[in-house]
Parts: C-alpha cells; sequence; structure tokens
C-alpha cells in the first residue's frame, strides 16, 4: 500500500486530510459513537486513518470529532492524527468550517467520512490526481450503483461533461432528478482558498435543518469556480455503515477479503467464512487454518503451521512449523518454532513458549519463559515462571505464585524433572537437573542435580481394611 504514498506528489504541509467522524449514527441505536464501531477487528474511524495515513502523514490529517469526543479521541490516539471538535453537529458543511482554522494553511484539503472504512489508498489518490489534473476547485467522487435512493445525486453540466452544477440530496430531488443515477460518494477534494472563501454560503434550507457540504458543490460553481466528478475504483469501497446489519455485512466483506489474500500468499483457510481473521492478521505460506479458528488484532503467524478449529489466538506471534490443537485461547504470548500447543491449552498474556515445547491439554500459562524442548503435557499452572530446556513439567503441576498480596516468580532450571502433582511455592528455585518426587510440596530452592521429595511418607497396614469389613461379631 506504500505506492500510494509513493506516487502521491505531495509534500507534507500542501495536502492535508479532514475526516468527518463527529456523527451520532442515529440509525444505529447504539450509545457508543459511529465511529468507534468496530469491523474486522478495528473501529470504522480506525480503518478510515489507515487508509488516509498512506496519502499524508497523520500530523496532516483532522479527525472533526464531536459525539463521545474523548472516547473517540483516547481510542484514536495511537494514530498520531490530529483532532477538530464539533462540539454540536449541524451537518457535513458545518464539520468542515469547524476544521477551519486547521485546514487555512494548507493549499488543498481531501474530506472522508469516517463511517466508510472499506475505502483504500488507491482511490484517495485517484481523486487527488484528477483534482490537480483539472485545476479544480472541487473535486467528488461519483459512482453509478443499481441503487442510487438514498445518496446525494450528482447534476452535471452537460451528460458528457466532466463539470458538475450541483448535488442534491435524496429528500431534496425534483421529481425529473429522481431518474439521476448518478451518485455523490462522500468522497472530496478541494482547493483551500475558495472552499474557505465560500464555506459562509451554506444554508440550513432543507428538510434536515443542517448545512450540506455537498451544498458547496452549486456554491463554487455559481461562484465561477471548476467543479468536477470523477468515477473510479469500485463503489462497494464507498459503503457506509448506517445500521448494525450493514456493520456486520461490512465486517463479513472485509474478513473475505481478509480470508482471501492470505489465500492469495499460500495459506489454507478450510471453510473460511466461519473463520474470523482480523484486517492485521499476517500469516505466512503453508499454514492451515481449520473452520472456526478466530485469529485477531495485531497476531503473526509463521508458515508450515496448523491451527486446529475452536481455537481463539489474540495478539500472539507464533513462528514456523507449530501445530495449535483444538480450542485453544492465546493472548499476548510468543510460541516459538516446532511447538505444539493443546489440545485446551491457555497462554495467558506474557507467556514466551520456545522452540519445540509442548504445551498439552487443560495447561495455563501467564508471565512464563519455557526453553527448547521442554513439556507440561497435562493440567498445569505456570505462572511467573522460568522453564529451562529439556525440563519435563509433569501432570498436575502448580506454580504457587500468589501468596495473597504480591506474585513471586519459580525458576526451574533445565533438564530437571518436575514429578506430578507437585507444588512448586514461591519464590522457589529449582535447580538444573534436579529432580522433584511426585505430590511434592516445594518451598525451599532445590540444588542442581540433588532430589527433592517433600510429602508425609507412606504408611502401610497389612490386613488392615479387610480386617475392618469383616463382619461384627454379635456380642
Ligand atoms: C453523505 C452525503 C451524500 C452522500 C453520502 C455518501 C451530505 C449532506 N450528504 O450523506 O450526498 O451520498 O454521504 O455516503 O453530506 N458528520 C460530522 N458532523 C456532522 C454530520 C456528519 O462529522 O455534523 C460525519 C458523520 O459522522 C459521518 C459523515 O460526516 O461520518 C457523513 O455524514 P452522514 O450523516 O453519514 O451523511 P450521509 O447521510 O451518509
Ligand atoms: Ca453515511
Amino acid at each position: 500500500m506504500s505506492e500510494a504514498r509513493a506516487e502521491t506528489p505531495v509534500v507534507g504541509g500542501k495536502l492535508a486530510i479532514v475526516i468527518m467522524a463527529a456523527g451520532k449514527g442515529t440509525r444505529l441505536k447504539s450509545r457508543r459513537a459511529k465511529v468507534l464501531h468496530e469491523i474486522g477487528g478495528k473501529p470504522l474511524l480506525g480503518h478510515v486513518i489507515a487508509a488516509a495515513s498512506q496519502i499524508v502523514a497523520p500530523e496532516h490529517i483532522y479527525a472533526v470529532i464531536g459525539h463521545q469526543a474523548e472516547q473517540v479521541r483516547a481510542a484514536m490516539a495511537s494514530t498520531g492524527v490530529c483532532f477538530v471538535e464539533q462540539t454540536e453537529q449541524h451537518g457535513t458543511g458545518h464539520a468542515v468550517q469547524s476544521a477551519g482554522k486547521a485546514i487555512a494553511a494548507y493549499e488543498n484539503i481531501l474530506v472522508l467520512s469516517g463511517d466508510a472504512p472499506l475505502i483504500t489508498p488507491k482511490t484517495i489518490a485517484e481523486v487527488w490526481r484528477f483534482h490537480q489534473a483539472e485545476k479544480a476547485a472541487m473535486t467528488l467522487l461519483s459512482a453509478e450503483p443499481e441503487q442510487p435512493t438514498g445518496y446525494g445525486r450528482i447534476v452535471r453540466k452537460s451528460p458528457n461533461s466532466p463539470e458538475v452544477v450541483a448535488i442534491v440530496e435524496q429528500k431534496m430531488l425534483t421529481p425529473e432528478q429522481l431518474s439521476l443515477r448518478e451518485i455523490n460518494m462522500g468522497l472530496y477534494a478541494f482547493r483551500t482558498a475558495p472552499l474557505l472563501a465560500h464555506l459562509d454560503k451554506l444554508t440550513t434550507n432543507n428538510p434536515h435543518g443542517e448545512l450540506y457540504l455537498t451544498d458547496m458543490a452549486a456554491v463554487l460553481h455559481a461562484a465561477g469556480e471548476r467543479v468536477v466528478a470523477v468515477q473510479t475504483g469500485d463503489p462497494a469501497e464507498l459503503l457506509g455503515a448506517n445500521t448494525i446489519a450493514e456493520l456486520v455485512a461490512l465486517d463479513a466483506t472485509l474478513r473475505a477479503s481478509t480470508a482471501n489474500r492470505l489465500m492469495t500468499n499460500g495459506v489454507t483457510i478450510f471453510r473460511p467464512e466461519t473463520t474470523v481473521i482480523d484486517a492485521g492478521v499476517e500469516i505466512a505460506a503453508d499454514t492451515v487454518i481449520e473452520p472456526f479458528v478466530q485469529l485477531l488484532g495485531q497476531t503473526k503467524i509463521g508458515a508450515n503451521c496448523l491451527i486446529r478449529s475452536y481455537t481463539v489466538i489474540e495478539n500472539c506471534t507464533v513462528g514456523d512449523e507449530v501445530t495449535i490443537r483444538q480450542s485453544c485461547v492465546m493472548n499476548d504470548s510468543t510460541v516459538a518454532n516446532g511447538a505444539q500447543i493443546g489440545p485446551f491449552a491457555r497462554l495467558r498474556p506474557g507467556s514466551e513458549i520456545g522452540e519445540e515445547v509442548h504445551i498439552g491439554n487443560f495447561v495455563e500459562t501467564k508471565k512464563t519463559r519455557i526453553g527448547k524442548g521442554s513439556k507440561a503435557s497435562h493440567l498445569t499452572y505456570l505462572g511467573d515462571a522460568i522453564v529451562g530446556e529439556r525440563t519435563n513439567v509433569g501432570a498436575g503441576v502448580i506454580t504457587c505464585n500468589y501468596d495473597g498480596v504480591n506474585k513471586h516468580t519459580t525458576r526451574i532450571g533445565s533438564d530437571a524433572f518436575v514429578g506430578s502433582d507437585s507444588t512448586l511455592v514461591a519464590p522457589v528455585v529449582v535447580e538444573d537437573g534436579a529432580y522433584i518426587g511426585a505430590g511434592s510440596c516445594i518451598t525451599k530452592d532445590v540444588p542442581a542435580g540433588s532430589l527433592a521429595v517433600a510429602r508425609s511418607r507412606q504408611v502401610t497396614k497389612e490386613g488392615w481394611a479387610t480386617a475392618r469389613r469383616a463382619p461384627q461379631r454379635k456380642s
């Protein structure tokens, strides 16, 4: 996608991008601001900012925020864009007026909608190129879909002219204009000087009583400025999400395209319609993803891995040749080459699973590093632990890392053997090559190469049970 930036003849400071994102999204019937609703695991506005950031640097992007401004600002802070507040929302024209001061120093601006997340840098760059080539005061992106109802309609100077005389919103259409098929997609380029010179000419003389940015087409045309429209890209890119059903449909579209991108790169995804793969996920070739897998956030998976059904992986980095069996839950962790995880394993944040490590069923790890070739195959909890290489952690071993107030570390060396059902009361160290007898409760450090057994001795009373079961003699 970086090509889009390379092709764009923009030096920072000349072009700004305004993203209108202040609206409430009344039709979503949600308390959350519309632009914070997610598709593909990322807020709508996050997608638009990502596309815009391919065209200009974030410091030249101005997000107009209003509804739930603080939440939107917090959610988008890491992108580095600037924010402009539109405290009351009086329409798209008013949104751009609110950014007036911010954009005054730029020669041109592009205006995008924060609720159209499928927009691509390529389409934005094409509108920008057309705007420059046409030396226009205003350029807008248009399309001719099967079903134009609901959108603003384009009135051209004459049928084949690039010039536009007006954009007419659905509710303002005259009976003759109802047959107009060309719609306004809501992506614009403006030369800043004429825009700012005429922006106060907008009126609220329309059914919503709002200031429509779309009216700038007629205002600028009447002022003798050049207004043009271009059709480019896939009209589906500008699909917005006005209802939850539309949001869910966009999510499916985005995830399908993510799955297709991965499959094009050699990843096998069986029944891709059942998987949930976020847009930021990377997977190398020859990895196989079984049905009903979820790969979320910034997850990276290497080559030749097998991810089996019902596994959910979020923000993890997984190496090559890794097998993750059914129903594992993994967050914010790393898994090195050749490891085998699951089924039913849980890797909590900060787990670092080394090369060729085996983590078996019902094993939970948290903030734990496990060295190459070690195994914890059954029913174990390893929290705040460091385990060396080739060590065997038996079934049911538990690191007691929490004393009710603080967390403590357990260190287990290399080539050690921790017998089944042992508890290691942290802080405690089991050194290299040590051996812990099954059922031990280890509270003291175990030196290298030694055996520790910490349990009561077995007492065997021969015949005791038989005698107890024998019929009682009557007295
Ligand atoms: C807009 C266009 C319409 C076009 C359609 C394409 C207008 C008047 N109409 O309609 O011609 O066909 O997009 O999708 O522009 N916003 C603010 N502040 C406000 C109002 C809106 O920031 O005061 C933001 C919204 O959060 C949204 C964007 O502007 O992200 C577009 O507003 P919306 O109300 O969705 O416009 P549409 O009805 O889609
Ligand atoms: Ca919209």
